[in-house]
């Protein structure tokens, strides 16, 4: 299948995400895998890292998940980052295939990013207030080590989401994954889509018990892993 232009990050030579069943993907890999709902159950609030941004798939997602899980009350911190902003109509296009399922997220997610300036290094703030409670969108603008670094609260569960390990080696680095592991709460978790070697290795030396899971769509296995 001939993918879309405007689906392809052109500095990575990769897709933003799976074209198809992307939605759901992320709920299966990243909040089934830090088992988001028990952490709600036991605490509201709920610090979560990513790494990277790109069209905000995975926060219409977690807005999604949290919509058909009828919560309430629900405050999320969500730091992200990214290296190369998308712009407004990028955004619209890349996230159009969802426009039926998620359409009124979509639109709320774009006008938020509408309120800010990317060509501002540094971070950017966003709130969007929902009927489950609200999420603050922290967005950094810059290198994902200097997102980690400015930091100042560890966060509870990490999204690595950054493109292929083979495509960017660079948001898969050693020293970044070290200082994710820095930067997470004992007890806290990560979850990402691939289970490359030097990933898994790098994320036990980070601190983490890391466990292979079976995967969704066309992917076989997926990882997640929990800080001691
Ligand atoms: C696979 S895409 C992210 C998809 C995104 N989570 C979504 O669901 O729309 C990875 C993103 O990370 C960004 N990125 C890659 N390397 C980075 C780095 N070193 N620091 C910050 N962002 C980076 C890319 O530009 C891209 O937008």
């Amino acid at each position: 299948m001939q993918i879309p232009h405007y689906l392809m990050n052109r500095h990575y030579d990769d897709r933003y995400f799976d074209v198809v069943n992307a939605i759901e993907e992320a709920k299966h890999i990243f909040f089934d895998g830090t088992q988001i709902i028990n952490r709600l159950a036991n605490n509201k609030q709920l610090n979560i890292g990513e790494t990277g941004f790109g069209a905000g798939r995975v926060v219409i997602a977690l807005m999604d998940y949290l919509e058909q899980h009828n919560l309430k009350d629900v405050s999320i911190t969500y730091n992200t980052v990214e290296l190369h902003p998308i712009t407004i109509s990028q955004m619209t296009s890349i996230l159009e295939d969802f426009k039926k399922p998620v359409g009124h997220l979509i639109d709320q997610l774009v006008q938020a990013y509408s309120s800010i300036d990317t060509s501002i290094q540094g971070w950017h703030r966003m709130e969007i207030k929902k009927p489950f409670g609200k999420i603050e969108i922290n967005l950094w603008i810059g290198e994902a080590l200097e997102m980690v670094n400015a930091l100042i609260t560890p966060c509870d569960i990490w999204f690595l989401d950054g493109h292929g390990p083979k495509k960017n080696p660079d948001i898969w680095r050693h020293e970044l994954l070290m200082a994710i592991g820095e930067k997470t709460v004992s007890s806290g978790a990560f979850a990402t889509y691939t289970v490359a070697g030097a990933v898994r290795r790098s994320l036990a030396e980070a601190g983490f018990t890391v466990q292979q899971r079976p995967g969704f769509g066309g992917k076989k296995a997926v990882l997640k892993g929990m800080k001691g």
